[in-house]
């Protein structure tokens, strides 16, 4: 049995929480992603604990719980971002439609085009609206003229709720939109490669109420054609836009559950002391 050492706890004697296994089915019927027993170490640091937790194919899962318990770190680990970090080593496995994606063959090029991220801060390139999202299919190679190019760049934006903002004026650049425009010129781009499945870290925590609305409405009409698991401290937001909530604590995950299930009946005390305000 592990016993972890919640810092949140004022009272030393309440301090060591059980947490043995996830609480509720991590498993779905058809899933998109599987991770298994995964473990994340920054040098010495154990971030991720044996977390195992599948995606369903155009479910949109929601990953909450308190600052520093891992959100980022195991979402970074679902398109080998943590790639990228030196000291980060991951363990396990995580399977996109059956394969190992973290098999030696696998190129992160391409896997990061079927596994698109959406930041917490609006990252546009320094380029035009249009080139912000041609640049994908282009570096890709999949249009086979400019006509399709323009296509699929009117699509993704159309898709984005960003196309009837933006058509008149697509060779400015990306970053003269507002923020909430740029961040669903941010998913324009995420989309204009197809992806299957879209990460979203926090994508609404720069965004004023109106802009979060038109993101949520967004991920409520990607959520059809795309596989996406967003990373949120709010509550609401969660409970609005996804299907599953994922509680982590301390690098584990406690709980998962239909979202109305985790916000109205948590089955572990941790997530029940999150969700009513106690910690977080
Ligand atoms: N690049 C890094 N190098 C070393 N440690 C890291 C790194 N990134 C995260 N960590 C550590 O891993 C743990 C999990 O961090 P992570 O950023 O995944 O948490 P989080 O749940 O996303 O938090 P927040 O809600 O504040 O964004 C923390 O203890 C953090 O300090
Ligand atoms: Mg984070």
């Amino acid at each position: 049995m592990d016993l972890v050492v919640d810092p949140t706890t004022e009272k030393p004697e309440e301090r060591a929480v059980q947490i043995e296994e996830t609480v509720g089915n991590v498993h779905v019927d058809n899933p998109r992603m599987r991770a298994e027993n995964v473990q994340v170490h920054y040098g010495d640091k154990h971030a991720i604990q044996n977390v195992t937790i599948d995606i369903g194919a155009n479910e949109v899962v929601a990953f909450i719980g308190p600052s520093g318990c891992g959100k980022s770190t195991f979402l970074r680990c679902l398109n080998r971002m943590n790639d990228t970090i030196d000291i980060c080593r991951v363990d396990g496995r995580i399977e996109l439609d059956g394969k190992d994606i973290y098999d030696p063959s696998v190129d992160v090029v391409p896997l990061r085009a079927r596994v698109g991220m959406v930041f917490q801060k609006p990252n546009p390139f320094p380029k035009s609206i249009y080139d912000n999202v041609a640049y994908g299919p282009r570096i890709h190679g999949l249009c086979d003229s400019k006509a399709e190019l323009d296509e699929v760049v009117e699509q993704s934006l159309t898709k984005a709720g960003l196309w009837e903002e933006v058509k008149d004026r697509l060779d400015q650049p990306g970053t003269g939109l507002s923020g909430g425009q740029q961040q669903r010129l941010c998913i324009a781009r995420a989309i204009a490669v197809s992806p299957e499945v879209i990460l979203m870290d926090e994508p609404c925590s720069a965004l004023d109420p109106i802009a979060t609305a038109k993101i949520e409405e967004l991920i409520h009409e990607l959520s059809s054609q795309f596989t996406i698991v967003i990373v949120t401290h709010s509550m609401q937001q969660a409970a609005r836009v996804s299907h599953r909530t994922a509680y982590f604590h301390l690098g584990r995950l406690v709980e998962v559950g239909p979202t109305k299930q985790i916000f109205t009946s948590p089955q572990h005390s941790l997530t029940q002391d999150y969700i009513t305000g106690r910690f977080g």
